[in-house]
């Protein structure tokens, strides 16, 4: 039996092999590359996918539990990420919070999992997948030149959306951005059309729905609304009366997580042409990819 209850339970034959081994045990335990989830805000696609991106790739990954950690003694969350860049030849920091991420901690690889209103890059990367797998094309810089794609919900404080714009305008897609005022501000649209050139309505009307190759709903990002906003959801939500519009070779997509008869009703969740479930699938893969594609360029 082995108790250590005091410095003074340690017998000097441990000390002995304590200070004979520790350079070669101590090398052997400094493992190639090591995985940090440190999530602010909840999660559960984005952190136990990249949890199992990790694990697919034979790489061990920790979840830092923040109200647990010294960050509670005063250490700031830069600092806790400087102390388990000790742990491993390379960590790679996939981090989620409530803030836009305006300068990133000193590390050689750091993952945006979610900054508040602000990016969700690794979200986009799942969704142009999905997109990228139902066109069955091959890739091109302008692969999705002629692809009418409607982001549609709560597009002021998604930071799905504003990933999204960037990434698939980037790539030729013609972008449509539906919501009620409040949910999307003068500002914002003069943002989105003159650095995106994208389209606008406050209604989800059925020209939009029978014209868009690929509808995106927002999840109503109810955590980052300063005051309860009885929202008008029938303007702009997927239910059963707009379903009926949606083309044959049209796709429902949505990040999750999505609250059910807010966003989309059931029907649409589990429409044939829905892509939900797929998008998560691909989360799972893309960021494999990408920790795969870090660690190794
Ligand atoms: N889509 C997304 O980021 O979901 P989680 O909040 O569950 O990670």
């Amino acid at each position: 039996m082995f108790h250590i209850l005091s410095s003074l339970d340690l017998s000097n034959e441990f000390f002995r092999y304590l200070f004979e081994n520790y350079n070669q045990n101590f090398q052997s335990n400094i493992k190639e590359s090591l995985g940090v989830l440190i999530f602010e805000e909840p999660s559960t696609r984005t952190k136990e996918s990249f949890s199992l991106a990790f694990a697919n790739l034979g790489i061990k990954a920790i979840d830092i539990h923040l109200q647990n950690s010294s960050t509670s003694k005063g250490e700031t969350i830069y600092q806790t990420i400087d102390t388990l860049q000790n742990y491993a030849k390379k960590v790679v920091i996939v981090f989620r919070t409530g803030k836009a991420i305006i300068t990133p901690p000193k590390c050689e690889y750091f993952i945006n999992a979610g900054d508040g209103s602000h990016e969700h890059p690794t979200q986009a990367l799942a969704d142009i997948l999905t997109i990228f797998q139902v066109l069955n094309c091959k890739f091109s810089p302008k692969f999705l030149d002629g692809i009418n794609i409607t982001i549609c919900g709560d597009i002021q404080n998604s930071r799905v959306a504003r990933s999204n714009v960037k990434l698939l305008h980037k790539f030729g897609a013609k972008i449509t951005l539906v919501a009620p005022c409040h949910l999307m501000s003068k500002f914002t649209m003069e943002h989105f059309s003159s650095s995106f050139d994208c389209a606008f309505s406050h209604i989800l009307t059925d020209e939009i729905i029978a014209n868009s190759q690929f509808l995106m709903f927002l999840r109503n990002q109810n955590e980052r609304q300063n005051q309860f906003i009885d929202t008008a959801t029938h303007q702009y939500s997927m239910m059963h009366d707009r379903l009926q519009k949606l083309s044959h070779n049209s796709y429902i997509m949505h990040p999750g997580p999505v609250n059910i008869g807010a966003e989309i009703c059931v029907q649409a969740f589990a429409h044939k042409n829905s892509l939900i479930n797929k998008q998560v699938q691909n989360a799972l893969i893309a960021r494999t990819h990408l920790i795969s594609w870090m660690l190794n360029s």
